[in-house]
C-alpha cells in the first residue's frame, strides 16, 4: 500500500461500541491514523466518558436495540467513510444448560450483536462513502465451540455469514468481520485468571491480546480497498489449534 493508501487522514470513522473496550482501542488507532472519529453506545455516561480520553472525538448515543434511536444517529451524524460495529453486551446466556435453556433470553443474546449490527447497517449504508466500508464482530466461539455456549457460537457464525451476504449486497461498500480471539478488555479481565489461562495456554501465542491489538484489525480493514467479505481472526492463531 502506498503511503496515502495508510492514512485514514480526511475519512470520517464510526465506532459503535466505542465507548470500551476493542470498540474504543479501534476509535483511538483511527484518530492516530488521521480520521475524524465517532464515538457511539448505549449509555449518555459511557460516551462522555469516551470522549474526555480522546478529546478530538465526537461522541453520540445510539442504542442498537431500539431502530428509532439507530435510525436518529445515522440521521444526525451525516455522511461517513467507514463503520466498526463492536457493541455488544454480555447478558447473552453464555453457558446454558441443555435442560433449563430460556429461549426468551436465547432470542435476547442476539438483539445487540445480531439484530443491532443488522439495524446500524440498514441505516448507516444511506450516508456511508461508497468507497468505504463496514467492519462486524464475531468471536472465536463461532469456530472453537466450547461445552455449553452452542448461542455464542451461532451468533459469531450468523454475523460472519452475514458479513459475506452483505458484501456481496453492498458492493462496493465492503463487509468484513473481525474474529476476536481473547482480548483483554474490562470484561475479560473480570474472568478468573485460571479460567483465563485456560483459554490461552493451548494457543500458539499463549496470552490474551491488547486491545490495540485487536484494533490493528479493524483498521486494517478499513484501509485495505481490495478486502471484502472477509473474516479476519485476532486470536493468537486460535483457529489453528
Ligand atoms: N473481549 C473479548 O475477548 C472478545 C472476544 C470475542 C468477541 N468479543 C466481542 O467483541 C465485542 C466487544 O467486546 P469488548 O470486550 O470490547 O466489550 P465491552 O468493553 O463490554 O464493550 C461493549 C461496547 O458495546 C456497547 N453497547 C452495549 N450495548 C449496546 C447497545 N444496546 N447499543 C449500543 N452500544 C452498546 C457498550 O457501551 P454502553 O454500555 O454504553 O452501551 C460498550 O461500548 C463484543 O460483541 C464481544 O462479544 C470480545
Amino acid at each position: 500500500m502506498t503511503e496515502a493508501a495508510m492514512s485514514l487522514a480526511r475519512k470520517r470513522v464510526v465506532v459503535i461500541g466505542g465507548t470500551s473496550g476493542i470498540g474504543f482501542a479501534v476509535a483511538a488507532l483511527a484518530q492516530e491514523m488521521g480520521a475524524e472519529v465517532v464515538i457511539a453506545s448505549s449509555h449518555a455516561a459511557n460516551v462522555n466518558a469516551a470522549v474526555e480520553r480522546l478529546p478530538f472525538a465526537t461522541g453520540n448515543v445510539i442504542d442498537l436495540r431500539d431502530e428509532d434511536s439507530v435510525s436518529r444517529f445515522f440521521e444526525n451524524i451525516g455522511a461517513f467513510d467507514h463503520l466498526a460495529l463492536t457493541a455488544g453486551d454480555w447478558g447473552m446466556q453464555m453457558f446454558i444448560g441443555k435442560r433449563d435453556l430460556d429461549l426468551v433470553a436465547a432470542r435476547d443474546g442476539f438483539s445487540v450483536r445480531f439484530w443491532g449490527a443488522l439495524a446500524a447497517v440498514k441505516h448507516g449504508i444511506r450516508s456511508i462513502n461508497p468507497n468505504g466500508s463496514i467492519t462486524l464482530t464475531s468471536g472465536m466461539l463461532a469456530h472453537r465451540p466450547i461445552k455449553s455456549a452452542p448461542l455464542a457460537t451461532a451468533a459469531g457464525g450468523a454475523i460472519e455469514h452475514l458479513a459475506r451476504g452483505l458484501a456481496i449486497d453492498l458492493a462496493p461498500v465492503r463487509v468484513n468481520a473481525v474474529c476476536p480471539g481473547i482480548i483483554l478488555t474490562d470484561h475479560t479481565k473480570l474472568m478468573p485468571e485460571d479460567r483465563l489461562q485456560a483459554f490461552v495456554a493451548r494457543l500458539p501465542l499463549p496470552r490474551g491480546a491488547s486491545p490495540a491489538e485487536a484494533a490493528a484489525g479493524y483498521v486494517y480493514l478499513m484501509l485495505n480497498s481490495y478486502v471484502t467479505g472477509q473474516v479476519l481472526p485476532v486470536d493468537g492463531g486460535g483457529w489453528l489449534v
